[in-house]
């Protein structure tokens, strides 16, 4: 492969770019974790993370990626033998529900088409048939990143209201976090699951829960082994700035950092500014001709956008001539859309002339793989953005 001119465009939907600040603020040297100068970092972030998942709840991180967080939110509220409710709405929620599985739960996984959100219908009537409240939890992925579809968590906490059960929320926000409104405490999730290579405009490698006093009043009576897992250690040492094993303090530095940038562009804007680029996108999409894979517009993803070929055009040979000469990563298809599909992702640190250099890439590649395009994608997001 000849080498290709200018920044390398990381569009896929996490890891996404990480900006320069944090990569300074990533490279300083490391520091003693037991002194006082990491107990005020320690300090500055926990003030402040909370309120990016729209809680006063506390947050505990991982040195780990999202999956790590998964399995800590499993662990720490459930026990083996317990039943939990989950959707396939797509790879990552059958990846939960599949973790879920082998640390011996009970999953009923209700089939789904992997174009829709959740339905809040058949979560109040799946919980309204469950009439010994055998269900423990109730698993939702909030923004599915494998076909950009979001789920209505809202929505999905007012139909467990309805059907007046008992069961844990447990939410993934690993590919809305910061990018969209997380809403933990309005919406009384009891876990809110998260990551750091996405919105949070870090690399991977840290992982993170927000957990709700009956989360960890759970936690109380659950008898999973959590090992490393274990939320106590954690929330005891945090309260004076530390952590019960050598915390990834490079990392620390870097999401302090991404909180600065957060909070100077505000979280409402930041928002806005993710849904003004999604909607770009789509534009693109479809003055191109081509079919979006979420076919419910109230349930479009602000983060990424999963994108369907026609015929036999297969998505991962867009992907690898955009790689390859246009030195841009987009995201390929994954599990059953692997093939037909693939995915743009706009989040993290991102602006509108970075959009367009994507969408031009994007069509560039379209062209170079033979898949025809009716019009001009680029021009239609122009136009929007304008
Ligand atoms: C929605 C969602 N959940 C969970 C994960 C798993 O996170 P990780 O790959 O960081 O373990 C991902 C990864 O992309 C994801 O997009």
């Amino acid at each position: 492969v000849a080498p290709v001119g200018g920044e390398h465009f990381l569009q896929t939907p996490g890891p996404s770019n990480v900006p320069g600040r944090v990569l300074r603020a990533i490279s300083r040297p490391t520091i003693d974790h037991r002194g006082p100068e990491f107990a005020g970092l320690t300090k500055r972030i926990l003030d402040r993370l909370p309120a990016v998942f729209g809680t006063s709840s506390p947050v505990v991180l991982y040195p780990a990626s999202g999956t790590g967080a998964w399995q800590a939110a499993l662990v720490n509220t459930l026990s083996p033998g317990d039943r939990v409710l989950a959707f396939e709405t797509g790879h990552f929620a059958r990846l939960w529900s599949g973790l879920a599985e082998r640390l011996g739960l009970v999953v009923d996984l209700v089939p789904g088409d992997w174009r829709h959100g959740v339905e809040a219908r058949d979560v109040e009537e799946r919980l309204r048939a469950d009439r010994n409240r055998q269900i423990a939890a109730v698993l939702i992925v909030h923004n599915e990143t494998s076909t950009s579809v979001c789920s209505d968590i809202e929505a999905v906490r007012a139909a467990m209201d309805a059907a007046d059960h008992p069961a844990l929320l447990l939410v993934d926000a690993v590919s809305s976090l910061a990018s969209m409104a997380v809403e933990h405490d309005r919406w009384r999730v009891d876990v809110t699951v998260s990551s750091s290579q996405k919105g949070l405009m870090l690399p991977p490698g840290l992982g993170l829960t927000a957990v709700s006093e009956k989360a960890v009043a759970a936690a109380k009576r659950s008898t999973s082994s959590r090992g490393y897992w274990d939320w106590e250690p954690v929330l005891s040492a945090n309260a004076a700035g530390m952590f019960p094993y050598t915390p990834p303090t490079n990392l620390l530095f870097g999401l302090d950092e991404a909180l600065d940038m957060l909070e100077e562009e505000g979280l409402p804007a930041v928002f806005a500014r993710h849904q003004r680029h999604a909607a770009a996108t789509r534009a693109a999409v479809e003055a191109w001709g081509l079919e979006l894979v979420c076919v419910d517009p109230s349930a479009y993803s602000a983060s990424v956008t999963a994108v369907m070929l026609p015929g036999s055009s297969d998505g991962d040979r867009v992907c690898a001539i955009s790689r390859d000469r246009f030195n841009m990563s987009l995201g390929i298809g994954l599990g059953r859309l692997a093939g037909p599909v693939f995915r743009v992702g706009h989040l993290g640190h991102f602006g509108d002339l970075a959009l367009i250099g994507t969408l031009g890439g994007v069509e560039l590649a379209l062209r170079a793989a033979g898949v025809e395009v009716s019009g001009d994608g680029v021009r239609a997001a122009l136009d929007m953005l304008a």
